[in-house]
């Protein structure tokens, strides 16, 4: 039988491999090594760090890229999992890894850098943890009879997204402070501002494609005012509260929904405990938060132009990392579609130890439409597919407008795989998923570009960076976005790890 080109690189990488631990590595080191893969799970070499940084002018392509494929892709996520002696406990700990893979002529570049952060450039220092993450917190020692509460540095480990506002390219995580950063050398620019204590921001700002608005949220989870801030920047950067909503409790968000004319909002019963917080043993960030399934989810629909809070409806209670999209219907109802989990199992899902673990279960999300009348403030909840469905992507020209396709990950059989493995096309309008898969591959998050000239809404292709367990390496996938068929892939000669979000910039 034949074999493909891609094939045989593949099992030319796999006896690379063997031959390494034959050569060098002393038996016993071997032997831990299979034994470490017998209790690792298949994608788990996808979650070592990364330490290298890189440039690589020409990447090799099978397939053939489309010639109006230009720009750059920029991509973040955790790429060091570890701090001198002090492994990070969870997923969204790692230091921020900043990936460029850039287009022209038929060809991609890749280079990759860490985000110069305080936590970065202290553990260059010091070879040390020195500032608090979500799930991991320094060595107490370290600031004994100092303070209890979390220890910022001034430029936070942003590793979650990317923003872009012209020609200036941030770092987000969920702090409400950004990280510039040069799109092409990847240099860290500096903080955007000073960190203020005890409050979080968003790693998903949305811009309204029309009007050049931005808008996001910040939750204050410390007196004396804690709640939800919801705001609104106009086109020349001037910032606009749109409303407060108090909260004692505030819930833990990761996104929020805008449509031309609506912010909408999810307060979710996952909440946080300040009087935890203050106590001296109150544990990493996340650790201070709680799911209380007796509450329902509360969503709340504030009015862009005027501000306010104009509804709050009461839905069964779920849990969001990810709104998909949202838009205002022909009868004036708010259309909000997102990722619903069922409860905040995913976040714990999400440690590291578990997720690296052999036979690990993540569990997964649905992709659901929650129509709000903002009128009578009901809300009519339905599914939008069978299956699963996260890290949502539509084109971003069509943010808070009426579209039909989203693009995003998820996994094949939920019950036996543990981490994302195929790339997913939804139709909202058949209530449709379709997906691309191929066995050992671990695709993430994908990336619209629309095909300039384009017609149909889904006339462009997906970029997403998969790893491949079996080669333990890398590639760039690019799918046509109309069926998801494969176009080209690129291959990087190491791993990626796992990361969260990027954008396309042309
Ligand atoms: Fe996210």
């Amino acid at each position: 039988m034949l074999r493909t080109r891609r094939e045989l690189l593949r099992d030319g990488a796999r006896l690379g491999a063997g031959a390494a631990l034959a050569g060098p590595l002393a038996h016993g080191a071997a032997a831990t090594a299979v034994a470490e893969a017998a209790t690792s799970a298949p994608y788990a070499a996808g979650l070592r760090s990364l330490t290298d940084e890189v440039r690589l002018p020409h990447l090799e392509i099978d397939g053939r890229l489309p010639s109006w494929l230009r720009g750059v892709l920029v991509r973040n996520g955790p790429a060091l999992f570890e701090i001198g002696e002090q492994q990070l406990n969870h997923w969204f700990d790692g230091l921020a890894m900043l990936h460029a893979f850039a287009f022209g002529a038929g060809r991609v570049s890749y280079a990759n850098r860490f985000l110069r952060s305080s936590q970065y450039l202290e553990y260059k220092r010091t070879g040390k943890m020195a500032y608090s993450e979500f799930g991991t917190d320094p060595c107490k020692a370290i600031f004994s009879g100092v303070t209890s509460l979390p220890v910022l540095g001034k430029v936070p480990n942003a590793n979650v997204s990317i923003e872009r506002l012209g020609a200036r390219f941030t770092a987000l995580t969920e702090m409400p402070v950004a990280v510039r950063f040069d799109p092409k050398a990847l240099k860290t620019l500096g903080a955007d501002g000073v960190l203020p204590t005890g409050r979080l921001g968003t790693a998903h700002p949305h811009h309204d494609p029309k009007t050049g608005e931005r808008f996001a949220y910040e939750v204050e989870l410390v007196p004396p005012t804690m709640g939800l801030r919801v705001l609104a920047w106009s086109r020349a950067g001037v910032r606009r509260e749109l409303a407060f909503i108090p909260q004692d409790r505030p819930g833990y968000l990761h996104s929020f929904a805008l449509t031309a004319r609506y912010v909408a909002v999810i307060a979710q019963p996952f909440t946080f405990d300040l009087g935890k917080f203050l106590k001296p043993d109150r544990g990493p960030i996340v650790t201070n938060y709680g799911w209380n399934g007796s509450e329902p989810a509360r969503v709340v629909i504030v009015d862009r132009a005027r501000g306010g809070v104009v509804a709050t409806a009461e839905v069964d209670p779920f849990f969001v990392f990810h709104h998909v999209n949202a838009y205002d219907d022909a009868r004036g109802r708010v259309v909000i579609d997102l990722c619903a989990h069922r409860d905040s199992g995913i976040v714990d899902a999400l440690y590291l130890k578990r997720l690296r673990r052999a036979g690990a279960k993540v569990p997964q999300a649905v992709p659901r439409r929650i129509t709000v009348d903002p009128a009578s403030g009901k809300a009519e909840v339905r599914d939008l597919a069978e299956g699963n469905f996260e890290l949502p992507r539509v084109d971003d020209r069509l943010d808070g407008r009426e579209y039909r396709y989203a693009y995003g990950v998820g996994v094949k059989d939920p019950a036996r795989s543990g981490f994302i493995d195929r790339v997913s096309k939804l139709d909202t309008a058949r209530g449709e998923l379709r997906h691309w898969d191929e066995r050992g591959a671990y695709p993430g998050e994908p990336v619209f570009v629309r095909r300039p000239g384009a017609t149909r809404e889904d006339d462009g292709v997906l970029l997403s960076v998969v790893f491949d367990a079996r080669a333990r390496t890398s590639y760039l996938l690019v799918l046509d976005a109309r069926d998801l068929s494969e176009v080209a892939r690129a291959a990087v000669p190491h791993h990626i790890p796992f990361g969260f979000h990027g954008l396309h910039a042309s």
